[in-house]
């Protein structure tokens, strides 16, 4: 028997890499991560949610070679699980855009950059080759959504995600209790805290002051406070269904709408041409009282049907929680703040480290449940 090879021992499971990355970046950075909004309930339900599914194990099989290969949007991929777009990476560490650029073209996974990443298409397209999914907050100017859609093109991305469940910025309790800002203000708590992580200091002291890189070209000659203050005015708060179809006839490929719970809207996002339904509540950074979206997952998938592909996320964080999103119906998993630990536990080596571990786990679960292939996910049997 082949006991599973993890390039570090010391971090089987994703939350062996939160404790890490805890005692490398400073406390603010930390809790811009790691927090949710109000009581965090909504982020606490979407793990709950999950781990109260358990899986029937058959025995028997003799000997099973499983695979996780998994095709979409004619792209094959070397796993059914991917990278979200998430605002301001490098934040938690300095080139975190790339480092998930560079996992994603070596794994064969997707990288989904933000349109309030700290790093630019230019930059890390080149660097997730086909791999790249580009993220869109809808920009309110005709020009700027415009470019930003060319540039996202021209620097190679295949699949455009257009995000939906950000209406409104949300309270965010957690990261006002920490004093986050940005930029962030250099109070001497915030200083302490920056003092104590001296290698995080260091890197981004080299790299600079991380920055909304994809929306300064817009504010031309304005610095880090004029940018923010665009990016609060100009993105968000005027997405319709006319926006999205508008978009939708921009792009020539595979168009996603990201953050859908409700069976309504995933209806009308497939009427409206999306070729993909993203289930998410946002890691439960948006809207407390969102139900877990693995508890909304079937009821979509039936709505949808195999009109539209059907992709997940929020409080996966194992391979077993891929397996058991894959049973209600998912094509699709991604996983935010995991693969955001990795790095900011393991620096350049974090990306890796996390595909290697979700792809093991799900491996080693499928030879549990004993099974070859993902499409038998559909015939396990499932206990709430
Ligand atoms: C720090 C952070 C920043 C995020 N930024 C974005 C973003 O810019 N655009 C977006 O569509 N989603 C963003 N998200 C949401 C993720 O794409 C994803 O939906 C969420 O992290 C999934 O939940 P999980 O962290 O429990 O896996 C962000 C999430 C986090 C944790």
């Amino acid at each position: 028997m082949r006991v599973a090879k993890l390039p570090d021992d010391r971090y089987p499971a994703i939350s062996d890499l939160a404790k890490k990355a805890k005692k490398r970046i400073p406390h603010f950075a930390w809790e811009y991560l790691d927090s949710a909004t109000g009581g965090e309930t909504a982020m606490h339900r979407n793990a709950k949610a999950l781990s109260d599914i358990t899986m029937v194990p058959r025995t028997m099989k003799g000997i099973i070679e499983p695979s996780i290969e998994t095709e979409m949007f004619g792209i094959k991929y070397s796993a059914p699980f991917g990278i979200p777009p998430i605002g301001y990476t490098s934040l938690m560490w300095p080139y975190a855009e790339q480092i998930f650029a560079k996992a994603a073209s070596e794994h064969r996974i997707p990288h989904c950059l933000s349109t309030v990443a700290s790093d630019t298409p230019e930059n890390c397209g080149k660097i997730s080759g086909d791999y790249g999914w580009f993220q869109l907050y809808p920009p309110r100017k005709q020009e700027i959504r415009t470019d930003i859609i060319k540039r996202a093109k021209d620097s190679g991305y295949h699949t455009l995600v257009m995000t939906a469940d950000v209406p409104w910025p949300s309270m965010r309790e957690r990261q006002r209790r920490a004093g986050i800002s940005i930029p962030p203000k250099i109070t001497p708590k915030i200083f302490a805290q920056i003092c104590m992580r001296p290698e995080w200091a260091l890197r981004t002291l080299f790299r600079g002051q991380p920055n909304f890189d994809v929306m300064k070209k817009y504010v031309p000659q304005g610095d880090l406070k004029k940018i923010v203050s665009f990016v609060g005015s100009e993105l968000g708060g005027c997405l319709d269904w006319d926006y999205f179809k508008k978009v939708r006839d921009q792009w020539d490929g595979p168009v996603v709408l990201k953050g859908v719970l409700s069976t309504d809207d995933a209806k009308l996002a497939v009427k409206a041409g999306a070729d993909g339904v993203w289930v998410s509540n946002h890691g439960g950074r948006q809207f407390e009282a969102s139900p877990a979206p693995i508890s909304v997952l079937p009821d979509i998938k039936k709505a949808v049907g195999t009109k539209a592909k059907i992709m997940l996320d929020s409080g996966v964080r194992s391979g077993g929680d891929i397996l058991r999103a894959k049973a209600l119906g998912a094509d699709f998993v991604f996983l935010g703040r995991p693969f955001v630990y990795g790095v900011a536990a393991l620096g350049a080596k974090g990306g890796n480290h996390v595909y290697e571990l979700l792809y093991h786990d799900m491996i080693n679960n499928m030879h549990q449940l004993g099974i070859t292939s993902l499409d038998e996910m559909k015939n396990v049997e499932l206990k709430f």
